[in-house]
């Protein structure tokens, strides 16, 4: 039996990862959880889950409300107290499904105690990729990706040799928008950014996706996953979301991986890694792949695009801006502040204003996070 943390469990991810459990009941068990402020969730999680621990994160959620205990779990409030059930010895995985670079702490918690780490919380490698690369390298932990791209891409990346691969290739659905012209971008509402034409996920990566700033992120999740340098890491706009990434090898050919746009299907596998998942897990047949379309990015577009190569190949704090100034870009077109075409304006701007540095510490990438926020939120569009 395998005893999981599941930070973030009311979300997107986490409710799948919750599916997971619930269809493996003999071999995964959750452990403890976390919700931001879903107390009500979190109690039929609970009923269901009989979990020993639960963390509410929110800092405005009232204590009174749930008290210490319910049911099986007892309960403890604050984002500290994320540390105490990540680092808890009977814990084997930890699903880091929280969003937001709030995700770095209970991250790093988890790769010092050595625990195998399900990875969906992408901010957190962006921000700190070469930090965390440097704790992996003195750490027993293992990352495996959840992002749909990112665990097709280990997946075929450990069946051939590195000498082998010429590159890699993440897929972009395209997002909410996809069809649209670049004029028609100006003036689209929150509630059409946050209509994902295939996959139904949080709405922070749902806006995202809409302006490819989620493949932005995942180009730069997988050089730091892989060491993979970005000239050889390719984006291909793929509407059907059926294939999640492939490789080409020195040979020209490609292995495609393809599945269901379902995230039980690398969640599964993240969670049953290094085991197979079993064959059991969805009965379901792909749709007919004929009608298969492939095509380039349009960089006009979707400016993001660029500015992540760009931050990602001058490495250091680059990346941790770019990602400070889309969280905070984000939460302002979510709050009406500003358009959806303002979002990248306002992550240039930040990119272009502070100086990227290469930091000796923690320190030095979460100053940059921070300067990038305060910048971000005064930067007009
Ligand atoms: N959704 C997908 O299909 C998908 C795929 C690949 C990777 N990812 C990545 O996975 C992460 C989660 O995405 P999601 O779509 O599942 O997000 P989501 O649906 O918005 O869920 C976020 C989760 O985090 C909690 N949360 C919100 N704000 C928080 C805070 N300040 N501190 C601590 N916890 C907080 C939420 O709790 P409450 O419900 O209580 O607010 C919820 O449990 C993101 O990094 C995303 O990029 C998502």
């Amino acid at each position: 039996m395998k005893e999981i943390s599941l930070l973030g469990a009311s979300g997107s991810v986490g409710e799948s990862t919750l599916k997971v459990i619930k269809r493996f009941p003999e071999v995964f068990h959750l452990r403890s959880f976390s919700v931001h402020k879903s107390l009500e969730r979190a109690k039929s999680i609970i009923d269901e889950y009989s979990p020993t621990t639960l963390v509410v994160t929110d800092p405005d959620v009232d204590p009174s409300i749930l008290g210490e205990k319910y049911g099986s779990a007892k309960i403890l409030y604050g984002f500290s107290a994320l540390d105490e059930i990540v680092s808890e010895p009977r814990v084997d995985i930890v699903v880091t499904a929280i969003v937001g670079s709030r995700g770095i702490y209970p991250t790093l918690k988890a790769i010092a105690c050595d625990k195998k780490i399900a990875i969906a919380n992408k901010e957190t490698l962006v921000t700190l990729g070469p930090y965390i690369k440097n704790l992996l390298r003195k750490s027993e932990s293992l990352l495996v990706p959840v992002d749909s791209e990112h665990n097709a891409l280990f997946q075929l990346l450990e069946k051939w040799e590195r000498s082998e691969i010429q590159s890699i290739t993440l897929t972009a659905s395209g997002g909410s928008f996809r069809d649209l012209s670049n004029d028609q971008l100006a003036n689209v509402s929150i509630k059409d950014t946050l209509n994902h034409p295939t996959w139904k996920m949080g709405p922070k990566i749902t806006v995202d996706s809409a302006g490819l700033i989620n493949k932005s992120l995942e180009v730069i999740e997988a050089h730091f996953l892989f060491d993979i340098p970005y000239e050889n890491i390719d984006v291909v706009i793929h509407p059907e979301s059926i294939v999640h990434g492939y490789i080409e090898l020195l040979d020209g050919s490609s292995i495609l991986y393809a599945s269901h746009p379902d995230m039980i299907y690398p969640i599964a596998h993240s969670l049953f890694y290094p085991k197979p998942t079993p064959s059991t897990l969805i009965s379901r047949k792909l749709p007919e792949v004929q009608n298969l379309s492939f095509r380039e990015v349009d960089h006009q577009k979707y400016p993001a695009l660029r500015l992540a190569y760009e931050v990602g190949k001058k490495g250091g704090t680059g990346p941790a801006l770019f990602n400070a100034a889309n969280e905070v870009a984000v939460e302002r077109f979510l709050k009406g502040e500003i358009r959806f075409i303002d979002i990248p304006k306002i992550i240039d701007k930040v990119i272009q204003k502070i100086p990227i540095i290469l930091p000796e510490n923690l320190d030095g990438y979460l100053h940059a996070d921070s300067l990038a926020r305060k910048t971000a939120s005064e930067t007009k569009e």
